[in-house]
């Protein structure tokens, strides 16, 4: 644990308020888990309507409920129950990306009870879009939760209208989603789930 991969560097240990990861393809590009001096800057890209169209999650949340949910994520428990980092590029702030849920992995065998699994997922401002920090984001992310928090999935939840988030997915990443049934949408509204799983993550990024 605490190792660096072939696709980020680390800084620090998680806890620790340096500690952030560094891609190694874009090496101004970093994700740091936010501190109280992050916190107006996560409201404020929480609270962009461009980016929340489909994500009722935040969209529908108050601004009290945005204050809870950036301060949330400036903790860091144990074990992890989530891991929210802010991405920046050198000093600029371009947006969030990281799990936002970690928890036990749905298995109904017994002896794989104590695996865990994630929900990620990315946003960046307008303004930052297009440029591949997304991408490259969420691989940092993947990369993350699976091989340094030993996750054997990772999901990754959207609405079939979110079309750059369908492109990222399925183009960059190869990966085909779930179409869930409408019964099976979740309570945000999505209808697609993405699942990196660890054995074909590890195989293809070694
Ligand atoms: C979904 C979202 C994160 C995608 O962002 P994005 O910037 O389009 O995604 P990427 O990082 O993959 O960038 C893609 C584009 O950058 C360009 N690009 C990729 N790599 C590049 C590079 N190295 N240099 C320059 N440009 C590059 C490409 O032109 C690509 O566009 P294309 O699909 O037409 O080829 C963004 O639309 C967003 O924040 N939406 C709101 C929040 C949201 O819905 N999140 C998803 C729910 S989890």
């Amino acid at each position: 644990m605490g190792s660096d991969s072939t696709i980020y560097r680390v800084v620090g240990k998680p806890g620790e308020p340096h500690f952030q990861l560094q891609s190694k393809s874009i090496p101004e590009l970093t994700l740091r888990v936010p501190t109280d001096i992050d916190i107006a800057t996560v409201i404020d890209i929480l609270e962009n309507k461009a980016n929340s169209e489909f994500d009722k999650s935040i969209s529908d949340a108050t601004a009290e409920e945005l204050q809870l949910i950036a301060q949330r994520w400036t903790i860091v428990n144990k074990p992890l129950t989530h891991v929210n980092f802010l991405l920046r590029h050198k000093e600029q702030p371009l947006g969030i990306a990281g799990l936002g849920w970690i928890g036990p992995a749905n298995s109904n065998d017994a002896s794989h009870q104590a695996e865990r699994a994630g929900a990620a997922g990315v946003m960046l401002q307008p303004l930052w879009r297009g440029k591949g920090y997304a991408y490259e984001a969420l691989r940092v992310v993947f990369e993350y939760g699976i091989r340094e928090l030993g996750l054997v999935e990772i999901h990754v939840g959207s609405h079939s209208g979110n079309l750059p988030m369908k492109s990222l997915m399925e183009k960059k990443f190869g990966l085909q989603p779930e179409v869930k049934a409408e019964e099976l949408v979740d309570q945000f509204g999505n209808d697609l789930l993405w699942i990196v799983k660890r054995e074909e993550w590890l195989s293809t990024n070694d």
